[in-house]
């Protein structure tokens, strides 16, 4: 069964910890720039501490041997799954996916959700006249370099698990409930047809994080998973 990610883009470790307190059987939750810079290690700790498993989203993009210590860094504080960017290459992912051994997962992502075909020809300097193509060749990419996954969009989704395969984790933002504002996501996609395309985790943030009653939008999701 896909597993669900809550994203606690909260103000505060304190905002994020009251609320994970609430959501019943939680197992993930995903920790982004903010509320690390904010609060950093000590909310991770805490996380992991309750049993709940951290998606640390920093999206690392540096030299090999930084990365590598990043990575290490990760896993000493316990964290299960993080991310890097493809586009950092070959041998930046190799490092990545070698410091994090057995516990930790590194994903890749392959190509923002905010880039459309012109910027990411103006970034590369070349045509690109499929976005989803350069997805694929950099999931493959990540994937020949050791990493375990990548992040996709419900856009790519198929398109990434039949060039990939059966294996690889593949994480899914801007998933929405049907109903659930979509907020500034431009291509979200229902939690039953992320799985059904082959999602393995599933993120989801403001439908929880923002609902008027979170609890219960918490379960309308853990129930669709069902
Ligand atoms: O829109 P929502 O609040 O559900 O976003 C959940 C998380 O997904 C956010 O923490 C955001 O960083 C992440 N994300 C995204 N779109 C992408 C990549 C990541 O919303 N393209």
């Amino acid at each position: 069964m896909a597993e669900l990610i809550v994203a606690f883009d909260l103000p505060s470790g304190r905002d994020a910890l009251a609320l994970a307190g609430r959501l019943p059987g939680l197992r993930w939750a995903k920790v982004g720039p903010v509320l690390y810079n904010r609060e950093g290690p000590s909310l991770i700790k805490e996380f992991t501490q309750r049993g709940i498993r951290v998606f640390l989203d920093l999206k690392w993009h540096d030299i090999p041997n930084i990365v590598a210590s990043a990575v290490t860094a990760a896993r000493e504080l316990g964290v299960s799954l993080t991310t890097v960017h493809c586009l950092g290459g070959r041998a930046m992912l190799t490092a990545a996916a070698t410091a994090a051994g057995q516990d930790l997962a590194v994903v890749g992502v392959t190509v923002l959700t905010s880039h459309d075909a012109a910027e990411l020809e103006s970034i590369l300097g070349r045509g690109v006249p499929d976005v989803g193509f350069e997805a694929e060749r950099l999931g493959r990419a990540a994937l020949h370099a050791g990493l375990r996954g990548v992040v996709a969009s419900g856009q790519e989704l198929g398109l990434l698990r039949e060039a990939l395969g059966p294996e690889p984790l593949i994480v899914v933002p801007g998933v929405r409930a049907p109903g659930d504002p979509a907020g500034d996501q431009v291509r979200t996609i229902e939690p039953a047809e992320a799985v059904r395309r082959g999602a393995t985790h599933l993120v989801v943030g403001r439908p929880i994080t923002a609902a008027r009653d979170p609890v219960a939008a918490y379960r309308r999701l853990v129930e669709a998973l069902d």
